[in-house]
């Protein structure tokens, strides 16, 4: 008899991972790995926080009726007004979650909410009982739950049973707890709490001492029944439970954790690749399951193993998460099938409307460069954006450079209402091309943005590979990333700096 149960993955990438520096994302953005996440499988899809914005209201709205089947879920406080904005985001999916929270550790008592006790157990249970008047299926939420007394937690959780939630969430909300302690919280928990055994148990974790996913790993076995996590792990500050790293840790470990999930982990890669695009947030090289060194074996001991036997070295197999690397190059000569071919067989989908300009970048690489690697395809394909409208594209750019006297540029962008506009900075020359590039984006459109972080890496292999600039800019106390690829590494640098302009108007117009 299979005695496993599964686990329920409730990704909140497009909600807490949104709230990572520098990750805000457009409806479209979201839109896209809502796609994804559904083909992922995961359960849940916490869309985002009605009440926060507009465009956040806006965004959950649109995710819930575009996306079937995953349960669509939106966050809330425990007021009316929250509430209320919610329901009207998810009113349009027939599979709706409700999530509330109000914090209840002593620290969040004083300091943030001005409360007293039992003002929180009237609101938690208030809330719920409110979010239940329109939504069968709600969640609730002790922020900073590892933080509180264990005893004033139960009669919290209490309250949000008796008022109908039908999942109790138990955050680390700022990431201070420890696998053993949390497992002990939990069965503290689900001993205590009356009815316990008619709700869902769920954990929650942020990353700050590194141990989100022992934390996360500890609770389930502890009797949770549901894991929050994100893509890559993104989130506030160290960021969240990294749903590929859970999820391939149950998988790995079958035999030990007596648990399942229904995550398709060959679109883990694919679904990594395209959130770190959309955000700017690079996977570092050396990150579990998804990094580019996951599966590379350097030592030569390690290598001599592989060749013997793959399983001396590798505990899991690269195409298991779907990195399932061809050796085929494709070039000048290949066709839009053979290009679409590849596109899905590296675990990729082109909607109708990015089709056209996708194979068009592909055929404009393969001018300018003699083997397109499965990496250069990954790349177009994730920067495909035939349904993003941009205010600034680039047109032209000519930069010339000498080591005694500096650097200078000539640039032309177009704006979306048609009109073009040139700058030269030759009487202004700098101390190098990008430099010279970015104050002349910077002249024409008018911005002036503090670079505070500029990264550059190889997509694929050879002289004449692709270079993708990252860019991070403070701009009026918020970051903003973007990125850019070319095999001109000053145009990847231009191109990067434009997205995060025409990032910075997405989000004005949002709001
Ligand atoms: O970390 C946290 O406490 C949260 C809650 C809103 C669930 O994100
Ligand atoms: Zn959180």
């Amino acid at each position: 008899m299979n005695k496993s149960k599964e686990i329920i993955i409730f990704d909140t990438t497009l909600r807490d991972g949104e709230q990572a520096p520098g990750c805000s994302m457009t409806l479209g953005e979201k839109l896209k790995i809502a796609h994804a996440l559904k083909d992922l499988n995961v359960n849940v899809i916490e869309a985002g926080f009605a009440a926060a914005s507009p465009g956040d209201f806006e965004s959950v709205k649109a995710i819930a009726s575009e996306i079937e089947g995953p349960t669509i879920c939106c966050l809330a406080r425990c007021n009316e007004g929250d509430i209320e904005k919610a329901q009207q985001a998810l009113e349009v999916s027939p599979n709706g979650r409700i999530h509330v929270f109000v914090a209840t550790s002593e620290i969040h008592l004083k300091h943030k909410l001005n409360m007293a006790k039992d003002e929180v157990i009237k609101a938690a249970y208030n809330g719920v009982k409110m979010a239940k008047e329109y939504c069968e299926n709600v969640e609730f939420s002790p922020e900073d739950a590892s933080r509180t007394d264990h005893d004033f937690l139960t009669e919290v959780v209490n309250a949000a049973i008796e008022a109908g939630a039908t999942t109790i969430n138990i955050p680390d909300t700022v990431g201070y707890t420890i696998p053993y302690e949390f497992g002990e919280l939990f069965k503290h928990l689900i001993t205590n709490c009356n009815n316990a055994e008619d709700v869902i148990f769920s954990v929650h974790c942020h990353d700050d001492l590194g141990l989100s996913v022992a934390n996360s790993l500890a609770a389930l076995e502890s009797g949770a029944q549901q894991v929050e996590c994100t893509i890559n792990g993104i989130g506030e500050r160290a960021g969240n439970t990294s749903l590929e790293e859970v999820c391939m840790a149950i998988r790995t470990r079958k035999e030990y954790f007596d648990f399942y999930t229904s995550i398709d982990s060959t679109k883990l890669y694919p679904t990594s690749r395209l959130v770190s695009t959309i955000t700017g947030m690079h996977v570092p090289r050396n990150k579990a399951i998804v990094g580019d060194n996951a599966f590379s074996h350097e030592a030569g001991i390690h290598q001599h193993g592989m060749l013997r036997h793959a399983s001396t070295y590798e505990i899991m197999k690269p195409q298991d998460v779907g990195i399932g690397r061809s050796n085929l190059v494709l070039g000048k000569h290949s066709g839009r099938h053979a290009f679409l071919d590849r596109v899905k067989e590296l675990g990729y989908e082109l909607s109708n409307e990015d089709l056209d300009p996708a194979f068009g970048e592909f055929k404009k690489l393969a001018d300018r460069k003699k083997d397109i690697f499965d990496s250069d395809i990954e790349a177009i394909v994730l920067s495909a954006d035939g349904g993003t409208l941009s205010t600034w594209e680039l047109i032209d750019l000519e930069t010339s450079s000498g080591s005694s006297w500096g650097a200078c540029a000539e640039l032309k962008l177009k704006h979306f209402d048609g009109s073009t506009h040139e700058v030269s900075t030759a009487e202004q020359p700098s101390s190098g091309p990008i430099e010279s590039v970015f104050n002349a984006i910077e002249e024409i459109t008018g911005y002036n943005l503090e670079l505070t972080n500029f990264e550059i890496h190889s997509v694929s292999v050879g002289e004449d590979a692709q270079g993708e600039v990252t860019v991070t800019v403070s701009y009026e106390g918020q970051d903003f990333r973007g990125h850019g690829i070319s095999t001109d590494i000053i145009e990847s640098g231009a191109l990067a700096y434009l997205e995060v302009i025409n990032r910075i108007e997405r989000n004005r117009n949002r709001h």
